[in-house]
């Protein structure tokens, strides 16, 4: 196993800033980039976080990630907008398109935003947070159009991305429940991490290039490629499509379907259904229910070896509470691959690595 850097959370956005100002991005984008990719790994989700950067290097220098885009309006039909994000950062059309919708849900009590053609729009409970911070439900169905790399229930090959699904419900009293997965048994990401780590995953997670199951994380991350499996059998399978059938084919017009996406880019496809519980009509009956139902359930006895019983969005807030205090930990591999991604970038890799105080 490689050596492992731990990097406090001021000198990782100082450092993480310097790499970002090589895609020629403008301050506040510098900022929205850094502040999001760094969150991830605060959350304890390193899959999207900074370890991103130099694939969205090698999308920039193929042309296929556009730095200082902003979400466009392709259609405004009140609780229904259609946007697109002209292949932007991600952390920045994300934002743009959830304050949009968000500001649409005050107004109409809901709205549903279909977003296509983002650039990776990272971890998408970052969007459900911002929806449940403007005391919001919502619910993220999003798809991925790169190299396929899940393979359907039964079937023997990949053929498209880790689709996540994501929901956000504010609860009185307490934070909110933010689900957030990957339908896939494993995000790609984590098994890019492992690989780095020499980890091997967990068996059930990966088939090899001939279909068999295989606990070797290279599958997903080198030639020849094999495919991860979508998790909960059909019934993840299931949602998975829905992701795509909803944040693709509904939302971007766009679905997986040929093996030839052999180019770095990632987009993702969005669609978002923010509600306004005020609107519904019964506010007090939502705020009691979300409250005394997340109360029952946190009060069930913990089973042998858990600690307590938790609630989805807790796992990310304790991480985070834990990694600001002690420093964020990222592998000797993957810090070796961003300091090259920013050498490629025009910026000096040991300014960044100084930034960081692993110099
Ligand atoms: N942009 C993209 O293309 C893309 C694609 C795939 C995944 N992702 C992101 O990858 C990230 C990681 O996904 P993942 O599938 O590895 O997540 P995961 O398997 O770690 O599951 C995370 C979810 O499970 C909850 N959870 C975990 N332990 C829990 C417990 N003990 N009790 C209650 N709830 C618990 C978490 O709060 C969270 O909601 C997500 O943020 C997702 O949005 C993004």
């Amino acid at each position: 196993m490689s050596d492992t850097h731990v990097i406090a959370v001021d000198k990782l956005h100082a450092a993480i800033r310097q790499v970002v100002a090589g895609f020629g991005s403008s301050a506040s984008e510098i900022e929205t980039v850094a502040s999001n990719l760094i969150e991830a790994n605060l959350t304890g989700h390193d899959s999207h976080g900074i370890g991103m950067l130099p694939r969205y290097a090698e999308a920039f220098a193929e042309g296929g990630l556009k730095p200082n885009a902003h979400v466009r309006t392709v259609l405004d039909a009140g609780a229904m907008l259609r946007l697109d994000g002209d292949a932007g950062f991600g952390q920045v059309i994300g934002r743009e398109a959830m304050e949009l919708g968000i500001a649409r849900a005050r107004q109409n009590g809901c709205c549903i935003v279909a977003l296509g053609n983002a650039h990776h729009l990272g971890r998408i409970g970052a969007w459900a947070e911002m929806a449940a911070a403007a005391d919001l439900v919502s619910l993220h169905f999003v798809n991925v159009i790169s190299r396929g790399i899940v393979a359907p229930f039964g079937g023997a090959d990949a053929r498209f991305g880790t689709n996540p699904f994501t929901a956000g419900v504010p609860v009185p009293g307490r934070p909110p429940m933010i689900l957030d997965f990957a339908t896939s048994m494993v995000a790609q990401g984590k098994t890019r991490v492992a690989h780095n780590k020499g980890e091997l995953l967990p068996e059930g997670n990966l088939i090899d290039n001939t279909g068999k199951p295989t606990r070797d994380p290279r599958y997903s991350v080198l030639e020849p490629f094999g495919a991860i499996l979508t998790f909960g059998a059909h019934k993840g399978y299931g949602l998975a499509l829905l992701c795509e059938l909803l944040g693709g084919a509904l939302a971007s017009g766009m679905t997986q379907h040929s093996h030839d996406n052999d180019k770095k880019r990632i987009l993702n496809g969005m669609l978002s259904v923010l509600i306004d519980p005020a609107a519904l009509g019964d506010r007090v009956a939502f705020d009691r229910e979300t409250q005394t139902f997340v109360e029952w359930v946190l009060a069930s006895p913990p089973q042998e070896g858990v600690a307590h019983v938790r609630v989805a969005g807790d796992p990310e807030r304790e991480s985070r509470a834990r990694r600001t205090a002690q420093g964020v930990p990222v592998d000797a591999t993957t810090w070796q691959q961003i300091l090259s991604a920013a050498a490629k970038l025009g910026v000096d890799p040991a300014a960044v690595a100084r930034a960081a105080g692993t110099a």
